[in-house]
């Protein structure tokens, strides 16, 4: 038997050789030497779960973030037994794991090598708090590219950066500041156009290092718990955010009101006060759908209280806010106040909810109000009675959506800003320090929010927004980007921020519009906007100590503008809402980058700024003051000019105008794009008709589709919602539009206005289902080549 310490590099220590080989269905079990287990677990073809144990032992098998429904299903696999290594092989892989140190090697069934070990899994044994520090370093083949891993604010590719995930209040944070608040633990790697995906599931500190130590290795590692990595394999990119997406799961349909816009400052108080601003909206004419009431509308920042003094009756106000389209949304942390004469601390005090120390007092942390304790939401006793905390609020008065906040959980003027490491936690029966809980809190917490609103609020679709994440948080809610900064630094770190928690299965989420700190400049305010109308989350939202930052603050020109892309937004609805079912549906990233868009184009390798919203429509924010427009790359394929409707060929740099109202923005050829009338919030008007801008196309065809429901509720889960799907083929003198339409769901218009783009011949004939109808009839407007038709039609001819 050979002992560890024959096996020791500088502290680490390494696997010896296989001993044992057994297999019990899709798992596999490697055993050494030295007492490590590799447990290499088979979920699909391309999902492949790595698992270390050291000393013969494996943990408890717990993780909050794979969902139920991820883990599902059993793929076909061989394992061969040669001389030098076992190989596995599926119907997308082969894993080869070398007899003499179970090193690993991931290749296709063409042997390409996708993901290989350098000195693979190794780890220092922890004398202070016991078990391991587990590491994992792999092989970085030159030209490499790495992106993911959640909300970190630098650049796209993450090639030659350290990453650290600890979740943290980082107040007014900067470009490449790490960590931040949340933890993702998932990477993508790309070579040769070929993409991979490790998620490493351990909520533990996480570090990752990307060639920044050793020019070709990159590799993770976590203070505490086990080597435990899930492998994806693409080769596209899309198809590992998808399956990554499949394993940590996906969110419910939000209500369609959600992805309006929304309106938030620290804080409007009293009730005249955020009366004055929906007023405001509504007289200006900026859609909005949702208002905050911040931090100050509860009584000393007591959770779950009013402020009687500000608010004498918050169900009549969340009422006559709602008559007007307004949903109230309020904001709950979790710091508890320690007060004998509180309800909820007394309650959770009596049922020993809250946090404790190592050695038994509790957890006492200053936060907004004061000394505080705090619910163990890792504990599923707390969280149902947190999630019962919500009847007043959500069924009583009227509240629609809550805003979990200081959930790293932030505690003020104390080092590291948060729990100290001794902190004890449940983790759902399996009792843990701080250390193992801290990254996961967050999440708990929204997720115990999530299922008090839903309950309460049922059958509303239940709406909560939280700052602290690790993978999962998706299924329960969506989530901003922290404190940022008024600069022009932060709307290009909002823009990568977006990009990167789409492609890290977050895609519900958005930055505070016009930057949280300090005091943007109208144009700042307005460049602001045009990015934010397309990102998945859309608020508004300041620290309020600086002055006002409505739209109406920055005079007539910036109200024009914030109206004109507001307006678009809501316009798009029907767009956008498509791209959230087809999240909640297939995991697809609502935000592609141009890489995950089209990684064969080694243009797109670096690129930031650039985006596509949906599947087809490219945008690129202006990120500079005094611009009258940016230079951008527009990916490969042809494409549209949005406000000038040139056309354009992409592969290349270009020179795009865009005036202070403008945003450089492109349509996909062959594309249709659905809108909405312009509505002051959703459900203003019953929706008469659907616009259906039909972008021309010559040559292969191009499919859109258009998903729609009853905006709210879940009657869509028993078919009640209408997908329809659009196959566009032009020819030179001919456009083809058909038309198939799935599910139950009866839409309130009975038409639709078709707008044909780009045609490059004179309309002469059209035929809906095969019958020639009188051009007239179907209203049709040659100067704007517009036709409305009835909406069931299958086939459209329109021909010259
Ligand atoms: C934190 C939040 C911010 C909020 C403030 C007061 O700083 O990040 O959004 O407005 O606390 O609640």
């Amino acid at each position: 038997m050979i002992t560890n310490t024959e096996l020791e590099i500088k502290g680490n220590l390494f696997p010896g050789k296989i001993i044992s080989f057994s297999q019990n269905v899709d798992k596999i079990n490697f055993t050494t030497e030295n007492g490590v287990i590799l447990q290499v677990t088979i979920l699909r073809g391309s999902v492949i779960r790595f698992r270390y144990a050291t000393d013969n032992n494996f943990e408890n098998d717990f993780s909050y973030a794979i969902s139920e429904t991820g883990v599902r299903g059993y793929s076909v696999l061989e394992v061969e037994d040669h001389n030098e290594e076992y190989v596995i092989i599926t119907k997308k892989l082969k894993i080869h794991i070398a007899k003499a140190n179970i090193n690993v090697v991931i290749k296709d069934t063409a042997d390409n090598v996708i993901c290989k070990d350098d000195w693979g899994f190794h780890w220092e044994q922890s004398y202070e708090y016991g078990g391991n520090i587990v590491k994992m370093s792999k092989n970085a083949p030159q030209g490499e590219c790495y992106y993911g891993l959640g909300d970190k604010p630098m650049h796209l590719n993450l090639k030659g950066k350290r990453i650290e995930n600890w979740a943290t209040d980082q107040y007014a944070f900067g470009k490449d500041q790490d960590p931040l608040y949340k933890s993702v633990p998932f990477y993508i790697g790309m070579h040769e156009e070929r993409a991979y995906g490790i998620f490493f599931d351990n909520t533990f500190r996480t570090f990752f290092d990307f060639c920044h130590e050793r020019r070709n290795v990159t590799s993770f590692w976590a203070q505490g718990g086990e080597m435990n990595y899930y492998f994806f394999y693409g080769p596209d990119m899309q198809g590992v955010v998808t399956r990554y997406t499949d394993l940590t799961g996906k969110p419910e349909l939000p209500p369609l009101w959600a992805l309006g816009y929304h309106q938030c400052k620290w804080s409007y108080y009293p009730e005249s006060k955020v009366k004055e601003v929906a007023n405001k909206f509504r007289e200006l004419q900026i859609p909005c759908d949702a208002i905050y009431l911040d931090i100050d509308y509860m009584e000393g920042f007591r959770c779950f209280t009013w402020n009687k003094e500000y608010f004498p009756d918050p169900k009549r106000m969340v009422a006559e806010l709602a008559e007007d389209g307004f949903k109230t949304i309020v904001i709950i942390d979790p710091g508890i106040k320690i007060d004998q004469e509180y309800g909820v601390f007394k309650e959770a005090l009596d049922n020993d909810y809250f946090c404790k120390r190592a050695d038994g007092p509790y957890m006492r942390g200053k936060v907004w109000p004061g000394e505080c304790f705090f619910p163990d939401f890792t504990n599923p006793e707390v969280r149902e009675w947190w999630a019962g905390l919500f009847k007043e609020l959500i069924d009583e008065i009227g509240v629609k959506g809550v805003w979990n906040d200081m959930n790293e959980p932030a505690v003020m003027e104390v080092p590291g800003k948060t729990f100290p490491n001794d902190v004890r936690h449940d983790y759902d029966g399996n009792p843990c320090s701080h250390r193992k809980a801290h990254n996961i809190y967050g999440t708990q917490m929204a997720r115990a929010t999530y299922e008090g609103i839903k309950q309460f609020g049922y059958p509303k679709r239940p709406f909560v927004i939280t700052r602290s994440a690790y993978s999962g948080a998706q299924r329960y809610t969506s989530s901003w980007t922290g404190d940022n900064i008024a600069t022009w630094e932060h709307l290009w770190i909002a823009n990568i921020q977006a990009q990167r928690m789409s492609m890290s299965g977050m895609s519900f989420t958005g930055s505070d519009i016009g930057g949280f700190a300090e005091q943007p400049t109208g144009e700042l305010y307005a460049r602001w906007i045009q990015l934010g109308v397309f990102h998945p989350f859309c608020r508004t939202h300041s620290s309020g100590d600086h002055g006002d930052q409505e739209p109406w603050t920055f005079g007539k020109e910036v109200i024009d503008v914030t109206r004109k892309f507001v307006e678009l937004r809501y316009q798009l609805l029907p767009y956008l809402y498509t791209m959230f079912w087809d999240y909640v549906e297939q995991g697809i990233p609502m935000l592609k980058s141009l890489v995950l868009y089209d990684q064969e184009d080694i243009q797109t390798h670096y690129r930031t700024d650039e985006f596509i919203f949906g599947n087809q429509i490219l945008v690129c924010p202006v990120q500079e003051p005094n611009s009258k427009g940016r230079r951008m790359y527009i990916p490969r394929g042809n494409w549209f000019n949005y406000w000038t409707r040139e056309y354009v060929n992409g592969g290349g740099e270009q020179w795009v105008d865009a005036d202070l109202d403008s945003i450089p923005m492109f349509i996909k050829e062959g594309a249709i794009i659905p809108k909405y009338p312009i509505q002051q919030y959703v459900g203003e008007k019953k929706i008469d008709q659907l616009t259906l801008e039909v972008y021309y196309k010559l040559g292969d065809k191009e499919v859109s589709k258009v998903y729609e429901d009853a905006e709210d509720g879940y009657d869509y889960s028993k078919g009640r919602y209408s997908l329809r799907t659009f196959t566009f083929t032009g020819k030179e003198q001919e456009i083809i539009i058909q038309q198939h339409k799935n599910g139950t769901f009866i839409t309130d218009y009975e038409t639709m206005e078709i707008e044909l783009i780009g045609i490059p011949f004179v309309i002469k004939q059209i035929e809906i289902d095969n019958v020639t109808v009188v051009l007239k009839d179907v209203h049709f407007d040659p100067k704007k080549n517009t036709i409305v038709v009835p909406k069931g039609f299958t086939e459209l001819h329109i021909e010259a």
